[in-house]
């Protein structure tokens, strides 16, 4: 039941002269093995301890499992307050394998709270989730790596002052702390109110951290089957062990992408056709983005090196997009995700007997109607000569959900190794975290303050 790559529409087989050559993958494989050999090398240390979460959690995944089999029985409500990494794979998981109306669901059905993501500083946000929960009945799960993400820890203080008043004594049973064991602030605010923790450990960045607690208390809070997840991941990589890209998919994917990206194809859409990993995309899209786009290499030089990510929905947006994609510029890569077996199906009913430019869809079913359109797509982005390769799911669920995020994780790693690229750093995202404490005359940013003020001011001129 492994995911399977199909990278038959990037070839000239199919797509003549914009496809690639069987000799330039030739050429490129042994790239391709300096950048598995670079990253087996640092598995495991650094930044990379991501790649062995699929087997060294048994004794966290025992604590989240008793911990959300408790919290199910005792809150309504379940809030994940974090951004970037500490939300967006909670948000995908949830997404790919709960059922779709989950929060409308009678509390019978569910079997757990209802789920909410806070991933934004918006104002309205905030009033807007604290009409629809009762923090009396809620648990929220603060969820920070460095412990001091400004809209992160703004939650955190608005949410744990509401508990004070609302609660009293007992308010710090409302908070789950998921964070670094060793710095920032908030395991010593944790520590000093005594809240249940959960660690990221110290080689697990923030868009590498969802097959750690990061993702796995929320998928255990939702009833997801984390164990299954985690074999997911470890089933792709040990199929991904290979150093010759023809035997490794995560592998050949990279190398594909890198070829592409040589070639001038700046973007790389992700378009799923199933609703259920519409978020998946948004998960990739920070993947790709802030482990790629990177100014300078690991030798200093400067490349400005990354490939812009796009979400896309199939077949949603083939009435928004696709028309772009297959008759605009040659500087993209599509990749579609496809599922081989929708977990329930509907059938198109009879109806339209006398009107056969109807009548054709009658029998069928919603399931091979999506799958129809998405062979459609590939057929028509292969015609017009651009890029595509599909990803097929034999069906969604944890196992396969696991392997999916194992799968984009390696695939970004070998790439950044290809790109000669510190693929776990986020000197971008930084500048700006700094520029906020800066602006807020936070002590230490003196200097930053001093460099923003110094900025050319705007013009009115230029603002009509
Ligand atoms: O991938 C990353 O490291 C970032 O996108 C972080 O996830 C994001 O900035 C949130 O950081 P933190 O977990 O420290 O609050």
């Amino acid at each position: 039941m492994l995911i399977k790559f199909d990278f038959n529409n990037m070839m000239e087989r199919t797509l003549g002269e914009k496809g690639f050559s069987d000799a330039q993958l030739n050429e490129i494989a042994p790239a391709a093995k300096t950048a598995f050999d670079r990253f087996a090398a640092k598995r495991g240390s650094g930044m990379t301890g991501w790649a062995d979460l699929p087997y060294n959690q048994d004794d966290i995944v025992a604590d989240i499992v008793a911990t959300a089999a408790r919290a199910r029985k005792e809150f309504d409500n379940f809030v994940v307050l974090g951004i970037g990494g500490s939300a967006l794979g909670p948000i995908a998981v949830f997404t790919a394998l709960c059922h779709f109306r989950y929060n409308d669901l009678p509390a019978e059905k569910r079997g757990g709270p209802k789920f909410f993501v806070e991933d934004n500083v918006d104002p309205e946000r905030m009033l807007a989730l604290l009409d629809v929960v009762d923090v009396r009945r809620t648990l929220f799960n603060v969820v920070t790596k460095s412990g001091a993400t400004s809209e992160t820890m703004s939650q955190y203080l608005i949410i744990s002052d509401i508990l004070k008043k609302a609660i009293g004594d007992g308010w710090q049973k409302h908070i789950v702390a998921t964070t670094s064991e060793s710095k920032g602030n908030l395991i010593k605010l944790a520590r000093k109110e005594g809240f249940k923790t959960f660690f990221i450990p110290d080689g697990v960045g923030g868009r590498f951290s969802e097959l750690c607690p990061v993702g796995l208390f929320p998928a255990a809070m939702l009833g997801i089957d984390i164990a299954g997840l985690l074999k997911g991941a470890a089933d792709i990589d040990k199929a991904c062990s290979s150093s010759d890209m023809f035997r490794n998919s995560a592998l050949m994917a990279a190398a594909l992408q890198f070829l592409a990206m040589k070639g001038g194809k700046n973007i790389s859409v992700m378009m799923p056709y199933a609703d259920s990993l519409k978020f998946m995309a948004d998960w990739y899209c920070q993947l790709w983005a802030e482990s790629l786009g990177k100014a300078v290499d690991l030798d200093g030089n400067t490349v400005n090196a990354g490939q812009t990510p796009v979400k896309s929905l199939g077949v949603t947006d083939q009435h928004s997009q696709v028309q772009l994609y297959t008759e605009g510029p040659f500087d993209k890569v599509i990749t579609i995700i496809g599922v081989e077996k929708f977990r329930g199906d509907v059938v198109i009913a009879d109806g339209a007997e006398e009107f056969p430019d109807v009548n054709f869809l009658c029998g069928h079913t919603m399931g091979e109607l999506i799958n129809t359109e998405r062979r459609a797509t590939e057929y028509a982005l292969t015609r017009s000569r651009h890029m595509n390769n599909t990803i097929t799911l034999p069906e969604i669920n944890a196992e396969t959900v696991g392997q999916l995020l194992m799968f984009f994780q390696l695939q970004t790693a070998y790439c950044g190794e290809m790109l000669n690229v510190d693929t776990f750093n986020q000197p971008g995202v930084e500048e700006g975290k700094n520029a906020t404490y800066a602006l807020f005359e936070r002590k230490g940013y003196e200097a930053k303050r001093a460099e923003l003020d110094a900025a050319p001011a705007k013009l009115d001129k230029y603002i009509i």
